[in-house]
């Protein structure tokens, strides 16, 4: 806490808090984590109970409405959530603007961004109508687009949606299917992404929760909004953590392996290396990130249903765990697995290519930004964000002429 009297001759104080450590910047009934204890709850439901009783679209109206749906109210939101998964066919040219190469967090971040532009019936922020009707086309259509992304990177035509399949099957199938040969959705691989999107949905005030938060605080289009938290999710510090990670994990193993574990672990204890234990870590959990467990185990599941038993990632993995977990370096830090260690490795195992990990994250995390965003907006008292500074640069000076300076 800084007496600005101090500095600037005002009256009052203010705290000086880089990486927001201990500032709460609102007041939220999402989502609760305890990072001590490794607890996550969504609505105060325990993150191991949702995942093993619900899908997502049980998570994304529970996330939305405060509790979970009862049958109609499902078939309901299941409804309205279907009939919005087009997007409008002009966003196909918008799309075919961008290099086939390009990043799908870059095409992302445009394509959402873009999706302001079409939604010209639904841009009052004040009318909770308006905001419901945003928050079912951003969830409903974010499948759409992130598969579009892919399709494009690989020069195949894009799969429309076919509404009678769940919201993760349809995924599944505007991803893998192709207009030659029939799809048919396997249920390990479904019930697996469906947990990954719960798993992601929503996890209080992270860094792309606040970017949409402040961004929308000055009441600007939600799909815009949403557009800069897929901006900051990118960054492999946040949500770019599992692309990242399984890309350690390959290096890995094309340079030794289990063999060479050790020796990548004293480079990682190394400040002066620059490297760091992907999927490790977290800045609120101080404990075994639940989600990570729960991840580990989809993945057990998953490539046991694919035959991949002897996955030599997930060995690695594994490995890596167990030392780490015994290793006084990262037990003084407290530094777990979080869930990005195990993701990476389901989502290779279902044939996700890594460039699109952070895009399934964006994907899944959208009904938490929209949920939040909508919680802002709900308060009568909410006021556009706008943090201070502690200012360090040159006192008052005069511009010196050009022949001076
Ligand atoms: N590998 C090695 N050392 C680490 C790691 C890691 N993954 N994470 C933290 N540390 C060390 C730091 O070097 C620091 O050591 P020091 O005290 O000796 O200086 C200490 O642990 C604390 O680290 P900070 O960076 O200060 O912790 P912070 O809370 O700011 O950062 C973060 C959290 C960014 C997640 C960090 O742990 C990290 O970079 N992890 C790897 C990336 C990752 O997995 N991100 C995904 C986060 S989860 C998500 O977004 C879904």
């Amino acid at each position: 806490v800084i007496d600005i009297r101090k500095l600037y001759g005002q009256t009052g104080m203010f705290t000086f808090d880089p990486g927001f450590m201990s500032t709460a910047a609102c007041e939220s009934a999402i989502t609760y984590i305890d990072g001590d204890k490794g607890e996550l709850l969504y609505r105060g439901f325990p993150i191991e109970q949702l995942a093993v009783n619900c899908d997502f679209m049980d998570i994304c109206y529970l996330i939305l409405n405060g509790d979970l749906p009862n049958q109609e109210q499902k078939a309901d939101f299941d409804s309205q959530v279907t009939h919005h998964t087009m997007v409008n066919e002009q966003l196909h040219f918008f799309l075919r603007g961008f290099r086939r190469d390009a990043h799908p967090m870059a095409v992302l971040t445009g394509l959402v961004g873009a999706l302001s532009a079409f939604y010209h019936d639904s841009t009052d922020i004040t009318n909770p109508q308006h905001r419901h009707i945003s928050a079912i086309r951003l969830i409903a259509k974010m499948p759409t687009l992130v598969a579009m992304a892919y399709k494009y990177s690989q020069g195949q035509p894009f799969i429309y949606p076919q509404n009678d399949l769940s919201y993760t099957g349809n995924f599944l199938r505007m991803m893998f299917a192709t207009p030659c040969e029939d799809y048919k959705v396997n249920e390990v691989v479904e019930r697996a992404l469906d947990r990954i999107f719960i798993l992601h949905a929503d996890h209080e005030q992270n860094a792309s929760t606040s970017t949409v938060r402040l961004c929308g605080s000055s009441g600007t289009n939600p799909f815009a909004a949403i557009s800069a938290g897929v901006a900051c999710l990118w960054g492999p510090a946040h949500g770019g953590a599992n692309e990242a990670c399984l890309q350690m994990l390959e290096e890995l193993q094309a340079n030794g392996g289990i063999d060479k574990v050790g020796e990548f672990m004293e480079k990682v204890k190394d400040k002066n290396s620059g490297v760091r234990l992907m999927g490790f870590g977290h800045r609120v959990y101080k404990n075994y990130d639940p989600r990570a467990k729960l991840m580990q185990e989809t993945c057990k599941e998953v490539l046991s249903a694919l035959g991949l038993e002897n996955d030599p990632l997930f060995k690695l993995a594994m490995e890596l765990e167990r030392i780490a977990l015994s290793d006084p370096y990262f037990v003084q830090r407290k530094l777990y697995p979080n869930v990005d260690f195990y993701s990476g490795i389901v989502q290779r195992a279902i044939g996700i290519p890594t460039s699109l990990f952070t895009a399934i994250f964006a994907l899944a995390r959208t009904v938490g930004w929209i949920a939040q965003w909508n919680e802002m907006l709900s308060d009568p008292d909410y006021k556009i964000g706008r943090p201070r500074q502690l200012f360090t640069g040159s006192v008052t000076r005069d511009v010196p002429p050009m022949d001076k300076r």
